[in-house]
């Protein structure tokens, strides 16, 4: 008998591309078994037809015509792995408006332009699946839209960002500072040529975005997500926060409060007991709480060619199987609710403060007499041995207390004589 095809187009052969090549080839073998048909690329769309012709057995395929694919109706599924918005954003939307179902990893377009990309699919009856836009290879979203869809998720946390957790990892492990760890990570190959959207915490946060929507069926998108990344962290706060028993990460966050939604994106020191703190390297992993099943955590590689190709490729698998039994656009978006996302001044954390102030008889009792004023209230306080230009260098944990508080209370301590300098104000992860 012969077999069932369903014909698919790539756009974008870079890395995730390649390596979703390379995992449909893998799977040839099992495939009909598996999801009752194969999936032939047909068509490659790329820049370069030279450069890409040495990836792919047959270069046939290969086309930097656009317009090629979208017009071609015996393509069912376009798997966008270019990145970036446009042109993207417009061959998505074309192609869901042609009745062709779509996968993508873009993050950056789904945490922008999640819910214009899923109502086209809605209105056109198609797919759009984008699990590997949220920690590569990990299941979260699908594991978020189905299998725990019978909770209320009051948290979806972790570390979704492996360049940042790999710098962090050697910082803490090797005492390295920040810059030699991201030149290791340049290096190796962690990071890209330009590690901005990395180190300042832009990758989690569109990462964070997605979470919260598809976890609290009520849309967040990137500019509502609060971000610092991880620049100002020094080997001193690491070495600071382990004596705490605590480790230092970068964490996104997203909780489902009674008056809205909170969404960031900080290091934060979490306690060294807590299952995401010995998450290391560049793995990442997520932690969820819902009703129900209370804690979950999920674990694994968050980016990568193959990694990120068997979550782009599941995704594909699932489209072939709705194609067959004939039920497509089965789970579309699932924000059906409007929560309001809180801004970052009205949430509550506890801190860890490290400053110099001057080291003389009352320095404390004026610094605590501020924190009083503004409600914050001390969990721990050294003062460390260590004496820099006639300063002491003094830590501080508080309790949990209303971030715009807190930042009042800084700037009052700013412009205080005997505050010479607030070196570190970091958060501190407590559910
Ligand atoms: P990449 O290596 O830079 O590959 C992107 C590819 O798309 C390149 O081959 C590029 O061609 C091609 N491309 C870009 N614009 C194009 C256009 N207008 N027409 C035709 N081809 C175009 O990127 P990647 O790492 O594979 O990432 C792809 C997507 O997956 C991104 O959305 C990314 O955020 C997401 N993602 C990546 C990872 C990961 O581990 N890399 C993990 C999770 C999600 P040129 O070579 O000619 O520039
Ligand atoms: N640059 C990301 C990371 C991978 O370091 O985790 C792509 O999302």
């Amino acid at each position: 008998m012969e077999e069932k095809v369903i014909n698919a187009a790539l756009l974008g052969l870079g890395t995730v591309g390649t390596g979703v090549y390379k995992v449909l080839k893998n799977q040839e073998q099992e495939m009909t078994a598996k999801i009752g048909s194969q999936v032939k690329i047909r068509k490659i769309l790329v820049r370069n037809l030279e450069k890409a012709a040495a990836k792919v057995e047959d270069s046939s395929v290969l086309t930097n015509q656009w317009e090629e694919i979208l017009n071609d109706p015996s393509i069912d599924i376009v798997i966008e792995l270019m990145g970036g918005i446009e042109p993207a954003r417009t061959y998505i939307l074309a192609a869901l408006k042609a009745g062709k179902h779509v996968v993508s990893a873009n993050k950056d377009l789904i945490a922008v332009y999640g819910k214009e990309l899923l109502d086209e699919a809605e209105a056109a009856g198609v797919d759009f699946l984008f699990e590997a836009a949220v920690a590569g290879g990990i299941p979260i979203i699908r594991p978020l839209k189905q299998c725990l869809a019978g909770n209320h998720m009051s948290e979806v946390m972790g570390i979704v960002n492996g360049t940042t957790n790999f710098i962090l990892t050697k910082m803490t492990q090797e005492g390295m500072e920040f810059s030699d760890a991201l030149a290791l990570a340049t290096e190796l190959g962690y990071a890209e040529a330009d590690p901005t959207a990395d180190i300042e915490g832009l990758d989690a946060g569109r990462k964070v975005a997605i979470l919260a929507s598809v976890a609290f069926n009520s849309r967040v998108v990137f500019d509502e997500v609060y971000i610092e990344g991880i620049t100002k962290i020094s080997a001193k706060d690491i070495r600071y926060a382990k004596e705490m028993g605590c480790d230092i990460k970068l964490l996104g966050v997203a909780r489902c409060m009674d008056d809205g939604i909170e969404a960031y994106v900080c290091p934060m020191l979490i306690p060294s007991v807590h299952p995401l703190a010995s998450v290391n390297d560049s793995y990442n992993a997520v932690f969820v709480h819902g009703d129900a099943v209370e804690d979950a955590m999920f674990f694994g590689r968050g980016a990568g060619e193959l990694p990120t190709a068997s979550a782009v490729v599941g995704d594909v698998f699932d489209i072939v199987r709705n194609i067959q039994a004939g039920c497509c656009a089965r789970i579309g978006c699932t924000c059906y609710k409007k929560l309001p996302v809180k801004k970052m001044e009205e949430t509550y954390n506890r801190y860890f403060l490290r400053l110099q102030v001057e080291d003389r008889c009352g320095v404390l009792a004026e610094m605590t007499a501020v924190f009083a004023k503004y409600h914050v209230s001390v969990a721990q306080i050294i003062q460390k041995e260590t004496k820099v230009e006639d300063c002491a260098e003094v830590v501080v944990i508080t309790a949990k207390v209303k971030e715009g508080d807190f930042r009042t209370a800084m700037e009052e301590l700013r412009n205080r004589e005997s505050v010479r300098k607030i070196s570190s104000m970091l958060r501190v992860y407590a559910k």
